[in-house]
């Protein structure tokens, strides 16, 4: 790139480029939070006085471990502000000292928020799993907290840290807009129920790059008003893929559009790239402008689906098909091994049938042969080596 930039600029660039070095730091130890104990009251403390400040600030938990009880903190804050933590930091193991928080960790309201280093959020989540496991007999199964939360946030960023063994799904995403996970992390294992990586709700311009998540269920899921949404360079495994959806069942819900999902791999994942509505559902919104594009599948059971009747465990009527309507999505370069024979699974709705839905370059294969299309309600259009359609 070239460039001329007058002096002013250049003192600009520079102040920028420092910024976070003028920052003020508010340590967690002066808060009176130590290694090896309880940092609730020091961090919101912390907080509190970072938010309030003029200048741009740093609130810094330092390598240890560390225990937290469940924290809700709300901006506005004066000044851009910042969470450096590269210690462990770890929820209470029983699932009621959290007191039915919906998330554990709850960032609300503010602009220029920053999540940073090395450390871990350890939800340590499995006496929550285990409950979970026995929520036919035990009411009190409903009492599971996330990790974090972040809601109504503006241009921000989490950088570098683990999300760890959540209890409910490691991260929720409500409102926000210009929102960046990079170089983010998430761990749980493959049978941990219902700790979905990442979810977004009605959010714009989110950006997942550069990113590692093993989980229980979906990597990434995305509700309805999300739009202008990037997942990047992103590894998923174990876990249920990239997931649009469910959606349907809120008669109120608002229309998905312009997601890109590129250069991402799935391992031994249940799905890879899937878009859910429910049938016989009130929600209408449609879902537009979405592309997946070079991906890579190891051993996915459903590397490529498209599910407008969607319906675990036969929870629901399928009398009238889903009313929303899904159209111009682009499945791109997608290659690797398919655990079924169907690796393409593009089952729409017959109230209103999918349109636009493109497949480019897929070769997957099942037990060595070329995995088949299946589908319905969809005249897909073929370009480059693609399977195509069986009813
Ligand atoms: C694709 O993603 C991987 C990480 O999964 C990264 O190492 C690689 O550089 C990316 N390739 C491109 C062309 O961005
Ligand atoms: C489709 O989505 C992509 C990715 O967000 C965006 O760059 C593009 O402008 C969108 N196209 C239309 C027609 O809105
Ligand atoms: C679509 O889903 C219904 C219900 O799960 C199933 O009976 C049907 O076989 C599916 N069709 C295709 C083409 O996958």
């Amino acid at each position: 790139m070239d460039m001329r930039l007058s002096p002013t600029a250049i003192v600009l660039f520079l102040f920028l480029l420092s910024g976070s070095a003028h920052s003020i730091v508010f340590d967690i130890t002066t808060f009176g939070g130590a290694p090896n104990s309880d940092i609730t009251q020091a961090f919101l403390s912390a907080w509190k006085q970072a938010c309030a400040s003029t200048r741009p600030s740093k609130i810094v938990i330092s390598e240890g471990t560390y225990e937290m009880n469940a924290v809700d903190v709300k901006g506005p804050c004066k000044a851009p502000i910042e969470i450096q933590v590269d210690g462990t930091i770890q929820a209470p193991t029983n699932p009621f000292a959290l007191d039915g928080a919906f998330q554990w960790v709850t960032i609300g309201y503010v602009d220029y928020f920053t999540l940073s280093g090395r450390g871990t959020f350890d939800g340590r989540g499995a006496t929550a799993w285990k409950l979970q496991e026995e929520c036919g007999t035990n009411p009190a199964c409903t009492k599971r907290s996330m990790n974090i939360g972040f809601n109504f946030m503006k241009h921000s960023v989490v950088r570098s840290v683990t999300s760890k063994d959540s209890k409910f799904f490691h991260v929720s995403l409500l409102g926000c807009t210009d929102f960046t996970f990079d170089d983010f992390k998430i761990s749980a294992p493959g049978d941990s129920i219902n700790t979905d990586g990442i979810h977004i709700a009605k959010s714009t311009d989110v950006k997942i790059l550069n990113s590692d998540i093993a989980t229980g269920d979906d990597c990434v899921s995305l509700g309805d008003g999300n739009k202008q949404i990037t997942i990047q360079n992103v590894k998923c495994g174990p876990g249920h893929g990239f997931s649009v959806g469910s959606l349907g069942t809120n008669p109120n819900e608002e229309p998905v559009e312009n997601l890109i999902v590129k250069n991402c791999t799935l391992t031994n994942t249940q799905n890879g790239v899937r878009i859910k509505t429910w049938p016989n559902a009130p929600g209408t919104s449609p879902v537009t402008n979405l592309t997946f594009e070079d991906i890579t599948m190891v051993n996915v059971y459903n590397p490529v689906i498209i599910d407008q009747q969607y319906c675990p465990f036969e929870i629901c009527s399928k009398q009238s098909p889903s009313k929303i309507k899904i159209s111009n999505v682009k499945f791109k370069n997608i290659k690797g091994t398919s655990e079924t024979k169907e690796g393409v699974i593009l089952n729409c709705s017959s109230g209103v049938p999918c349109e636009g839905v493109e497949l480019s370059d897929i070769s997957l294969t099942f037990d060595g042969a070329p995995a088949v299309a299946k589908c319905a309600n969809v005249k897909p259009i073929i370009i480059g080596k693609a399977p195509s359609c069986r009813a």
